[in-house]
């Protein structure tokens, strides 16, 4: 809709707009997965990558005592390419599996579907809101889900905070910013998030997610393990990105049809969590990750008496997820728990 009269939204609800409208946004409309789609995510490159994280679930939940029931829930189910492998992967796993209460957070009705059609032999809640879960034990597994949150972004200029804004009128859509009062914003997020920095990107609703999902670890025990790309400077970047079909865009070129997201800066994600008390956290490169976790092992067992291309095909996708000029070194892995849980597989 472009108009006479020029029209502001602070950065973070123009991305939530382009992404999740409900008749307009990336995630409502289409797939983005694979070879056709815009990106493509470590479950959809191998399924070594699940079975890894199959693994280390059914591991962490040994660690916090094998609850008899308990619930793991997938932040971000995409196209089901994870849970359609954990599933498999469990079934190894008798007492774990009868245990286990599926749950999909999901805010996409499209990959809803797919997700439900992939999964319909499975028993799965899907939900929409946290709040819902049952209150037991909880295992959260988020591959990147915080990547795809609208983010907020300040710039300082002569001691005073701006935040970023997308406008439009009848011509074009730009950027543009506004004048505001930082401490509003810090004690929103109850984090003095200004704090040696000249600027300033986070996700509110990311935030938000952090707290909510330590509040169900601290009073329940669980834990939440999260892998997505990011840094772990103290100073914070600019990291907003467009990707239509597998190349960088224009963030204002292709509203609603390229996929808007960033890279987490995990160091403000461990000092909030450090602020919230009573957790513990490990964070790791995926390449050390899935090392620790037997992924070239693994790999060769399934190559094994395969003939050449298809073992060509496994190494291939093997180098994919842990080579470091790819995914394995931009590409963390972060454990939140419990403070008086030690385990530390795969970190
Ligand atoms: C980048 S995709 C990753 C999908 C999948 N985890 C994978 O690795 O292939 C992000 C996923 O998070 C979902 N999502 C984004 N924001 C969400 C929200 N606020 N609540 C629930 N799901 C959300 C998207 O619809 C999508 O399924």
């Amino acid at each position: 809709m472009k108009t006479d009269k020029i029209v502001s939204l602070p950065l973070d609800k123009f991305i939530s707009n382009s992404m999740y409208n409900k008749n307009s946004g990336y995630y409502m409309k289409k797939n983005p997965f694979g070879k056709k789609g815009d990106f493509i995510t470590a479950p959809n490159v191998s399924r070594l990558f699940s079975e890894m994280i199959a693994i280390w679930i059914v591991s962490f939940w040994k660690s916090i005592g094998s609850p008899k029931e308990f619930n793991l829930i997938e932040l971000g189910a995409g196209n089901a390419a994870m849970m359609k492998i954990l599933i498999e992967s469990f079934k190894k796993f008798p007492s774990f599996f009868k245990s286990c209460r599926l749950v999909i957070h999901e805010i996409s009705p499209t990959l809803k579907n797919i997700q439900k059609k992939k999964l319909s032999n499975s028993n799965i809640n899907w939900i929409n809101d946290l709040k819902k879960i049952k209150k037991i034990p909880s295992i959260f597994v988020a591959n990147e889900f915080f990547d795809a949150l609208a983010i907020k972004q300040f710039q300082k200029k002569g001691g005073l905070w701006f935040e970023k804004f997308v406008s439009l009128n009848k011509e074009k859509t730009f950027f543009s910013e506004e004048k505001i009062n930082m401490k509003n914003y810090e004690r929103k997020i109850d984090f003095r998030i200004s704090k040696n920095q000249n600027f300033i990107e986070y996700s509110e609703l990311g935030i938000n997610y952090l707290k909510q999902i330590s509040k169900i670890i601290k009073a329940r025990s669980g834990g939440i393990l999260i892998i997505d790309y990011g840094y772990t400077e103290d100073k914070m970047k600019n990291t907003l990105q467009a990707l239509y079909k597998h190349e960088y865009s224009d963030v204002l070129a292709k509203i609603g049809s390229s996929d808007i997201t960033h890279n987490i800066n995990f160091r403000l994600f461990e000092k909030i969590i450090k602020k919230l008390g009573g957790l513990k956290h490990s964070l790791t490169t995926q390449k050390e990750f899935l090392t620790k976790m037997g992924i070239n092992e693994r790999a060769e067992i399934i190559a094994k008496n395969q003939n050449f291309l298809k073992k060509a095909d496994i190494y291939y996708r093997l180098k994919r997820l842990t080579d470091e000029k790819q995914m394995g070194k931009l590409f963390k892995v972060m454990l939140i728990k419990n403070q008086n849980n030690n385990f530390n597989l795969g970190f």
